[in-house]
């Protein structure tokens, strides 16, 4: 099975009371209306008073038809009305019945309208895995970040976590706008020069569920989860964090001198769309320089997407935003957010283990791997050889033992949960099973064996003379560890997008396993032997936790290069990441053990340092993402949705664009569906003035690819020029549904190497 029904795993994945998700025809619901401000009629002062009076008159409809409602329908249409918008997209959120929605639907200026939906979060060491330094690198040369303003759309925030301590921080940009929104438990006094906004939405989730009672109405987190995100992308130096022990040392966000706003949008009791597109709306208006969205919502058309349509508003304000690419892999095709204009994160594993050792009775030593994070060692206890574990009667007589489980047929899990049903004192657990992440944190003390060490123990037990025994000690890290890493993890979501196919996605790979950050001191993390512990750091996985770290470093690269357009500054961190992992092999996969292709890795693996100096940059404009939605036969209607000016005309629509990587949708796998697809792309020259660069292409098994011109001479900085690349084939049958190489400009001084992905797949579009 995969990992993300474990048990353990499932901890990490936030269970939200999603009420009616289906809403039965005749009921009332919440719906985003959009609308077209050149409707609006002159006598309104503002759009709010307009989509206000729109909501009304639908009212008035209604009750002339229902003449005995006495209700005052001014009162009425204020509560109807959920939020207008101002930024984000051109409309307002409204509670309304089928038959008012039909009338809003014939109202002068209605464009479209989608039913609110039900969202998610997607969680399930790391800034020196990522080479950062205080020497030299992006840290420095950006100040760490300094000044620059992260908005993240979450659960909230522990304003009194030391993450969010102001030590070190300097005033307040006189640009910010936002604000420290007092409620329940949080008064304004508890944000500083670090946490420098505080917000929360919550009104589609009550019209929506009219009788719910909010527990903590504020931004307060009661989660975990907005905590753990903000203080990944820029929480300030802790020194001595730790998970129980697991890895210790200083932490710090990847901008440890950015500012972090939150605007709480997701409750423990709900979340939904209506408030996420009231948070983005906000964050704009408050001068947010980067968004993080760890969420998504899994809708297959750009238009229909909410999130797609608030982002390419923020995007158009010059805002970068990064979005997780959702936790449904190893399964292709499964990502979210695989939109044109945002970057979509995938999430890997680090070069940390969280060990453990067990002592035989003879005095050797096998290593493992654990996360208990109970007790820090167990006793001497006798052990005992149990095979399969498949048998809980058996398990439950053993007592006060530790027992010895064998995994030969790939039946981990359900090893791990019998022996933690049944009342033994201990768990050993032999497995080849490289993918045991979501497994490690168990309720009972137990370390993860690979097979050589498996039979060390399975010897000592068979040789034992008179009782085998063992003492177990926790809470040993082990970095940079002989295995290979990173590799994307199982769960991690698969291009390509759903929603826009014709752009490889997800973009990039970025840290999302057992990473550490600050954890609200109330909200337990583990439970052991009956009882919640509570530390506060956690250690969460997800992609949810991959895409703070790029937020983070998307805010380093705005502090080093503000003059660099979202699009830009997506562009430095795709082409400088890196493919081979820390034993110079290709990053691997580990869904399936194999090299990860294009559609798991995106580009690469992030690597900061580099992206401060990417040498050549793939620039983007909105209009170009327009012209994008042209090409892939969007109607007006709906292009107007996505883009809020009803002034759009596809005057030059281009599947051409500007993005950092390559992917050809194919016909079908053999030789008979042979096309050649061109792409045009243009790149900028952001390193030294002159310099020449060459192009170079991997071998692509069954693919044919060119370059024209092969050598691009710029003559200054900021200099522009363009090439084609023509992808002709399959050549041969293809013996997988993916095929892929990269496309290398290499500068002739040998600095820069400027790397895109070409992926041909017969995915279906
Ligand atoms: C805010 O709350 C804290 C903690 O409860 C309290 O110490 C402080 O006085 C409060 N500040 C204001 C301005 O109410
Ligand atoms: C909400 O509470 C009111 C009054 O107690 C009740 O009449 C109504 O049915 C409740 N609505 C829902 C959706 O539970
Ligand atoms: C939450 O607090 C806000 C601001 O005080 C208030 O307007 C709103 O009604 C509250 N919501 C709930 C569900 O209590
Ligand atoms: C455990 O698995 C083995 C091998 O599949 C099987 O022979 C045995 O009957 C199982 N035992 C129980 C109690 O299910
Ligand atoms: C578990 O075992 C301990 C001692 O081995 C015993 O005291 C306790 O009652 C047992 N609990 C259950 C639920 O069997
Ligand atoms: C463990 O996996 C490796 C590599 O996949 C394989 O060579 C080896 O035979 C496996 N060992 C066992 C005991 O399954
Ligand atoms: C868009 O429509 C045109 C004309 O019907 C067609 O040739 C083209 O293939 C379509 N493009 C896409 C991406 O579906």
């Amino acid at each position: 099975m995969s990992s993300h029904t474990r048990p353990s795993f499932v901890k990490f994945l936030f269970i939200f009371f999603l009420s009616h998700v289906l809403s039965i025809s005749g009921e009332s619901d919440n719906y985003i209306i959009y609308m077209d401000m050149s409707f609006m009629p002159k006598i309104y002062v503002d759009h709010h008073s307009w989509y206000l009076a729109t909501v009304r008159s639908v009212l008035h409809s209604s009750s002339q038809a229902r003449t005995t409602t006495t209700i005052s329908p001014s009162s009425l249409s204020n509560s109807k009305l959920i939020y207008s918008y101002t930024h984000a997209i051109q409309g307002f959120s409204a509670h309304l019945s089928p038959s008012e929605l039909e009338t809003i639907k014939n109202s002068p200026g209605y464009v479209s309208s989608i039913r609110d939906l039900p969202v998610k979060p997607d969680t399930t060491h790391s800034s020196q895995f990522l080479g950062l330094a205080a020497d030299s690198g992006a840290w420095p040369a950006s100040n760490y970040g300094e000044d620059v303003i992260i908005g993240l759309i979450d659960t909230g925030v522990w304003p009194e976590s030391q993450s969010f301590h102001d030590d070190g921080m300097t005033g307040i940009p006189s640009r910010w706008k936002g604000e420290c929104e007092v409620g329940t438990q949080f008064n304004a006094s508890m944000c500083n020069k670090k946490l420098i906004g505080a917000r929360y939405f919550n009104k589609g989730l009550t019209a929506k569920n009219p009788n719910l009672t909010i527990s903590i109405n504020s931004t307060r987190d009661t989660e975990g989860h907005g905590t753990h995100t903000s203080s990944t992308a820029a929480g300030n130096y802790v020194e001595g964090a730790s998970f129980f022990g697991y890895a210790p040392g200083t932490a710090r966000g990847m901008a440890p001198r950015a500012r972090v706003a939150m605007y709480k949008a997701l409750w423990s009791e709900g979340a939904f769309m209506s408030d996420i597109i009231a948070a983005v709306d906000r964050a704009i208006l408050d001068g947010v320089d980067v968004l993080s969205l760890s969420l998504g919502l899994d809708v297959t058309a750009l238009h229909l997407d909410p999130i797609a349509i608030a982002t390419f508003a923020a995007v158009e304000k010059g805002i970068f935003v990064s979005t997780s690419a959702g936790n449904e892999g190893p399964s292709d095709a499964t990502l979210h957010n695989g939109t044109p204009w945002v970057i979509t994160v995938a999430a890997g594993d680090m070069d940390r283990d969280y060990g453990g050792v067990i002592t035989l009775g003879d005095q050797v030593q096998v290593k493992g791997t654990s996360l208990f994070p109970g007790n820090p060692s167990l006793s001497k206890t006798p052990m005992v050889f149990t095979d399969l574990c498949n048998d809980s009667m058996a398990l439950n007589r053993l007592g006060n033992k530790i027992v010895v489980c064998e995994d030969t047929s790939n039946i981990l899990g359900d090893q791990v949960d019998n022996v933690q049903a049944a009342n033994v004192s201990g768990g050993i657990f032999i497995t080849n099973n490289s993918d045991i992440e979501s497994f490690i944190e168990t309720q009972l003390p137990a370390i993860f064996v690979d097979p050589k060490n498996g039979e060390i123990i399975k010897d000592y037990i068979r040789k034992a003379s008179g009782q085998p025994e063992a003492v177990m000690e926790f809470r040993q890290t082990i970095i940079g560890g002989n295995r290979p890493a990173p590799r994307v993890t199982s769960y991690s979501s698969r291009g390509p997008s759903p929603s826009c196919p014709a752009i490889l996605k997800p973009d990039i790979l970025a840290p999302g396993s057992l990473v550490l950050a600050a954890w609200p001191e109330n909200s337990p993390t583990s439970f052991v032997g009956s009882k919640f512990l509570y530390s506060n750091f956690n250690l969460l996985s997800g992609t949810s936790m991959s895409c703070p770290h790029v937020a983070g470093m998307a805010a380093l690269l705005r502090a080093a290069q503000p003059e660099w357009s979202p699009a830009a500054i997506r562009s430095a961190i795709m082409t400088t990441s890196y493919s081979t992992d820390n034993t110079n092999s290709p990053i691997g996969d580990l869904g399936d053990n194999q090299p990860a292709t294009p559609l798991a890795v995106g580009a690469g693996h992030i690597n900061p340092n580099k992206a401060l100096d990417p040498g050549l940059v793939y620039d983007a404009t909105t209009e170009d993402y327009t012209n994008l939605l042209c090409a892939l036969n969007y109607t007006a209607k709906q292009i107007q949705t996505i883009t809020r000016s009803s002034s759009t005309k596809c005057s030059s629509p281009s599947l051409d664009l500007n993005y950092p990587s390559f992917i050809f949708l194919l016909e079908g796998n053999t030789p008979a569906a042979q096309t050649a697809r061109e792409f045009h792309r243009t790149v900028t020259n952001v390193g030294v003035g002159m310099s020449s660069y060459t192009a170079s292409v991997t071998p692509m098994k069954g693919f044919k690819v060119s370059i024209e011109p092969e050598k691009l001479v710029f003559k200054e900085r900021y200099e522009k020029l363009s090439y084609k690349l023509t992808l002709e084939g399959p050549t041969t049958k293809m013996s997988d549904t993916v095929a892929w190489g990269y496309l290398s400009w290499t500068d002739s001084a040998g600095k820069y190497q400027v790397r895109s992905p070409i992926v041909a797949t017969t995915f279906p579009k």
